[in-house]
């Protein structure tokens, strides 16, 4: 591996406020796709994974509540609030409520997942979170028989997003995922990034992180998580549905309507750097494929 695990300890290790790093689970997740039945050669493709530094992936940011520049939310983040925050589970559950988010983390097991991330854009990069499975938050909550989708919705707090004045999106920016894509162990609630807390910039206190698509499915300080039967409307699938979808599956073949999905540029790799090819599902098709099984994914994109 070129990034070994002792690299992400030294800086885990040097921060006070570090969420516990379960080796055991990351090594299992990342080398050999524990939980995926997956055998340990068939994930060689992540184990070369070399994470972007700290720098590109903190000052490169979309988050159109405070802008649209990418490094408009770096500047203008540190006027977020985190503290208290609850995320609000509600619909189909059999508990439902304000959770705080600190109960939450003291419930879950954090690991560090590295994971590529590719924006719609066409750039990327790799990015070692730390958060722990949604579906372990969805377990907590008691998902009801009949409930097909989960919907996520961010805080709307113009007072201190200031992106939130302009209607530049339907506000609050919301997402969803099907159920079986919600409980997929690849999908995660992201605390935290190289061992330390969540960059508010990168969406604290609690993001979503879904690797196999799109980064704006990958929806930033949640407040809401809401159970339901129906598909849940998207704010870019209703800022332009002809352009982003619900699914929104990386995909090489299906190109985005004013761009190639083709290729990405990688972040951090050089100006002359040559564009990487997509892969399909960003790389984790052996994982997720069976999911779309059946599937028109150029229909459903
Ligand atoms: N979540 C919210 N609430 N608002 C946003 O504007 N942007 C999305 C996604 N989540 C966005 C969001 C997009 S387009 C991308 S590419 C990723 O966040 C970027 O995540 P990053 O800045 O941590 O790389």
């Amino acid at each position: 591996m070129a990034y070994r695990w002792k690299n992400t300890f030294t800086r885990a290790d040097a921060t006070p406020e570090a969420h516990f790093l379960n080796r055991r689970a990351f090594v299992g997740a990342i080398a050999a796709g524990v939980g995926l039945g997956m055998a340990g050669s068939r994930a060689s493709a992540q184990d070369t994974l070399k994470p972007n530094d700290w720098d590109e992936i903190t000052n490169y940011c979309n988050f159109y509540e405070f802008g649209t520049g990418k490094e408009d939310p770096p500047r203008y983040a540190k006027a977020l609030t985190t503290s208290p925050w609850s995320i609000e589970v509600d619909g189909m559950v059999d508990r439902p409520g304000a959770y705080d988010v600190n109960d939450i983390m003291s419930e879950m097991t954090i690991e560090e997942r590295i994971y590529r991330f590719r924006c719609v854009e066409a750039w990327s990069m790799i990015i070692p979170w730390n958060g722990f499975e949604l579906a372990d938050l969805l377990a907590m909550a008691g998902v009801q028989d009949g409930a097909k989708y989960v919907a996520f919705e961010t805080l709307y707090r113009p007072e201190e997003m200031i992106g939130q004045r302009y209607p530049v999106l339907d506000w609050p920016y919301v997402e969803g995922l099907r159920l079986d894509e919600a409980l997929h162990p690849l999908t995660i609630m992201a605390t935290g990034i190289y061992g330390k807390p969540m960059p508010k910039q990168n969406g604290a206190p609690m993001r979503l992180v879904v690797p196999w698509k799109y980064g704006f499915k990958s929806i930033k300080s949640v407040v809401r998580i809401t159970l339901t039967d129906k598909e849940p409307p998207t704010s870019w699938n209703r800022a332009g549905p002809q352009e982003y979808g619900f699914y929104s599956n990386v995909n090489p073949n299906v190109d985005h309507p004013r761009w190639s999905q083709a290729t990405e540029r990688v972040i951090g790799s050089g100006l002359f750097a040559s564009r990487q090819p997509t892969l399909m599902f960003n790389g984790y098709q052996e994982e997720v494929a069976s999911l779309y099984e059946g599937m028109d994914l150029a229909k459903h994109f």
